[in-house]
């Protein structure tokens, strides 16, 4: 019997990339490469300490305000404590958002194809779905301002976008707002934002000039914390205090609140993140276009592949190589792929691969 809610029967589950663990197990390999996740290649050391000194307070539910992070973030930020809010994850942040506005048919604007939770998540809450197709890879901002109803609430931008890793600039965004009712929810889901362009949008001159907008972000990817889950978002007071009204109070553990902090007080670790990253494109951008493959260049740290032909069997390929990528059938582009960023020896043995399967 199926006691589900009637709207889950149109939900496509995720399917997250997979991890390198399960990878080595089932195919017997002894060492994998994982550049599915668009997560960054090396591990943090500057979260040992507090990560060790917080040891001690485990048996202790953590602080449901993140007090000492939330601080020292608004201060970086230059906004007031009362404008954030924390999730596990920005992911939480999606659903947050949605559970707290959407009632019974309400529309939701999405492009197509996008990051896959806002859909998700919205039919969950019985939303009804627009979705814009993307025009040459990009946001098509005018098509999504012409979708919008009386009965639009909320509208979903990835800026940068996943998984074509292209980006919108200031002066677009601010075109766009004009012509958005100012009832309407805009969330701008910023999780690659660190890796972006210096045209990428001022989100505090926003955030001025519109109470209903979130801008969220995550340690997830430049941070180097995607094992810890945490996310941000940054908005109006109104909004936050909605969003906090259902969010799980303790939904932020002790270890991510202190990591977080220790990396927003200590930047080294990004200094090193996106000079290597920025190469390692340069690298790929290189051997791709050595191999004539067409590709979309990103502002972040993975690269959208069109590669022209089915991409399940290249799939395959690499994972019996010890190379995980992300197919992308998930969205609806079989003949396109995702590839994040690695570390050089990873990268070259993606390269490696493609080639010899290019050769075949
Ligand atoms: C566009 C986008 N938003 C949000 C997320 C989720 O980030 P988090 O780990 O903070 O939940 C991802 C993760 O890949 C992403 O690509």
């Amino acid at each position: 019997m199926n006691i589900f809610k009637k709207s889950l029967d149109k939900v496509k589950p995720y399917v997250p990339g997979k991890p390198i663990e399960e990878v080595k197990r089932a195919l017997g390999l002894g060492e994998v490469y994982k550049l599915a996740s668009n997560e960054v290649p090396f591990p943090p050391s500057y979260i040992r300490k507090a990560i060790n000194d917080e040891i001690k307070n485990i048996n202790r539910y953590p602080e449901a305000s993140c007090f000492y992070l939330r601080k020292e973030l608004a201060r970086q930020l230059g906004v007031s404590d009362n404008q954030i809010v924390f999730g596990n994850g920005s992911d939480e942040l999606i659903s947050l958002a949605l559970r707290s506005i959407i009632e019974d048919g309400d529309e939701v604007i999405i492009a197509q194809p996008t990051f896959l939770i806002y859909e998700i998540q919205a039919i969950a809450c019985n939303a009804e779905i627009k979705r814009v197709p993307l025009k040459n890879f990009c946001y098509d901002l005018n098509a999504m301002a012409e979708a919008v109803t009386k009965k639009t609430k909320i509208i979903f931008i990835a800026n940068p976008d996943n998984p074509t890793g292209t980006y919108l600039n200031h002066k677009q965004v601010g075109v766009f707002l004009s012509k958005i009712p100012k009832n309407i929810l805009l969330f701008f889901d910023e999780a690659y934002f660190e890796f972006a362009p210096g045209d990428f949008p001022q989100t505090k001159k926003f955030l001025k000039n519109r109470g209903n907008i979130i801008f969220s972000r995550t340690f997830s990817k430049i941070y180097g914390l995607a094992g810890l889950r945490l996310g941000y978002a940054i908005t109006s007071v109104e909004i936050a205090e909605g969003l906090d009204k259902i969010r799980e109070p303790f939904n932020i553990n002790r270890f991510a609140q202190v990591a977080a902090l220790a990396g927003i007080k200590d930047k080294s670790f990004i200094k090193k993140v996106l000079p290597y990253i920025k190469k390692e494109k340069e690298y790929f951008y290189r051997e791709m276009d050595k191999l004539g493959l067409v590709y979309v260049k990103s502002a972040t740290n993975f690269i959208f592949v069109n590669f022209k032909q089915d991409t399940l069997k290249l799939n395959d390929y690499l994972l019996k190589n010890g190379v995980i990528i992300r197919e992308l059938t998930g969205w609806g582009l079989k003949n396109c792929f995702r590839v994040t960023v690695g570390l050089r020896k990873e990268n070259k043995k993606f390269i490696g691969c493609l080639k010899n399967y290019l050769k075949q």
